[in-house]
């Protein structure tokens, strides 16, 4: 049993991988599902889509790399975060599809619940913001608007978990229900400073805390594989939350460091060690992992839209085929043009959080064609992390220094990647294995296992692929930054 096998369980697909115990990835498989969007801004997926996807192509990546459950030492599991499920706990049965994360339809009850002043508390007690990007309003709408869902949680009647838990319950057949601290730390009911549930935020949302899943390490034991899933029983050894997984296989574990992630979103997560840092630059305070009971907090930095742009402008504008023609069209972009897009799609989410806000392009002349909009919205990538970034520093001004770490779809883009250095003003550094994510799960699982080696070491063997130095003029930089945040003023105040 020398193999590891990671689900990678996300908002547009499922992935499995399977790892050797040197961590190098053998074989992979992938399913995407259907997103379902039942009214404007409610975004939703079927919970079966979830498990049905996931145990495909764990059996498919298992038989893919010429391996059979045997060969498999352990399962480590990372998934989209915040999407919320409830579900009957003698029937498995799911009351409602789940609600994602990037779902706005609680967006007022945040809003009644700020203006009622609960905001501070919630903050200093989770490290989040009152928006409706977290699970805790997506349960109390699900309580709210399923009948007699209440009563039933409060008689201990169901269960409430994100992906992770989901997917733990079926893969253990209803034995297991449990989440790791990360992807609890994106509730807005757990408290972070003491690593448990917060009774009094519960109350506050009347959420039965019968309803919560026990809360563990992210190298833990999370219970065994039905036999019949895959031949034979496999433990789940490893669990945390994409953006945790992925700070966890760019080997971030030292104080000050930092990756980015560019998939349908893009999120930032700086490693601030022990120390919980509260912002006050409207960032969120998280876990980074929790590991032999010791908690790593970070700073997060949480855009909506990155790679999602490119999917716009190739599905809404049908400007190109492929994310690929996104860089020549960049390159031949007139630089004379200063277009400027704000892809507010969905809102903005840090450090604005406005969830009210729509996207708007600014600087358009009659020459504005495909090759300047694709050049904006590469751009606007490298724009909404700089935000990010300024708000770490102003929180936090050992970040100041700081090397990022990029990975997924979007950091394969020479062009975009070598414009977020000239924006940033800062080194971004590619790593050789860009899976970081999936990587990160399997790391876990390898530690649960004890096939893979402390932090320590694994960090030694994280391999640079190549590093984006800033080549932009200190001048035109600043100037940039300007038109950018004017545009976005310009953004929230026209919502
Ligand atoms: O917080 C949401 C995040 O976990 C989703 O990540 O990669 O599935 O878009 P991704």
């Amino acid at each position: 049993m020398t193999h590891i096998l990671a689900i990678d369980q996300g908002t547009t697909s499922s992935r499995a991988i399977i790892f050797d115990a040197k961590l190098t990835p053998l074989a992979s498989a992938q399913s995407e599902f259907a997103q379902h969007f039942p009214a404007s801004g409610w975004v939703e997926h079927a919970a079966s889509d979830l498990w049905v996807s996931v145990a495909g192509v764990a059996r498919a990546a298992i038989e893919k790399a010429g391996l059979h459950a045997g060969d498999i030492a352990a399962i480590g599991i990372t998934n989209q975060r915040e999407t919320t499920l409830i579900w009957d706990r003698k029937t498995g049965q799911p009351l409602h599809r789940a609600i994602v994360w990037q779902d706005r339809r609680t967006a007022g009850m945040c809003e009644q619940l700020r203006a009622e002043g609960h905001e501070p508390m919630i903050a200093a007690r989770t490290g989040l913001l009152l928006d409706p990007y977290f699970s805790g309003s997506k349960v109390k709408w699900l309580l709210d608007n399923i009948d007699s869902a209440r009563d039933r949680a409060k008689r201990g009647e169901l269960a409430f978990g994100t992906v992770d838990s989901w997917l733990i319950w079926n893969l253990t057949g209803g034995k297991v229900h449990a989440t790791d601290a990360t992807n609890a730390a994106r509730t807005l009911l757990f408290n972070i400073a003491t690593n448990r549930w917060d009774e009094d935020i519960c109350a506050l949302l009347d959420i039965p805390m019968a309803l919560l899943p026990e809360v563990r390490d992210c190298a833990d034991d999370y219970g065994k594989t039905r036999a019949d899933l895959f031949g034979r029983e496999i433990p789940i050894l490893g669990v945390a939350g994409d953006q945790q997984a992925a700070t966890v296989g760019q080997a971030c574990f030292v104080p000050g460091m930092m990756k980015s992630t560019y998939g349908t979103g893009c999120f930032a997560l700086l490693n601030t060690g022990g120390q919980m840092v509260p912002s006050t630059n409207r960032l969120l305070t998280t876990i980074a992992y929790r590991l032999g009971g010791r908690t790593t907090y970070a700073l997060e930095g949480s855009i909506f839209i990155a790679g999602a742009v490119v999917q716009w402008l190739r599905d809404g504008l049908r400007l190109i085929r492929n994310a690929a023609e996104t860089q020549g069209l960049a390159e031949a972009a007139d630089r004379t043009q200063e277009l400027v897009l704000v892809p507010a799609f969905t809102g903005l989410g840090a450090p604005y959080w406005r969830p009210d806000c729509r996207g708007a392009v600014f600087g358009l002349t009659r020459s504005s064609g495909p090759a300047e909009f694709a050049r904006a919205a590469l751009e606007s990538v490298g724009f909404q992390t700089r935000d990010l970034l300024e708000a770490m520093r102003a929180d936090w001004p050992d970040a100041a220094a700081g090397v990022l770490r990029v990975d997924g779809g979007m950091a394969a883009s020479d062009w975009t990647m070598q414009f977020l250095a000239d924006i940033l003003g800062a080194p971004v550094d590619r790593p050789r294995v860009t899976e970081t994510t999936a990587l990160g799960a399997g790391y876990l699982a390898g530690l649960g296992a004890g096939l893979c080696p402390e932090p320590e070491e694994f960090a030694r063997d994280w391999a640079l692929e190549r590093r984006f130095e800033p080549a932009m003029p200190q001048p035109e930089r600043e100037a940039r930054y300007i038109r950018w945040k004017k545009a976005v003023n310009a953004t929230m105040g026209a919502a």
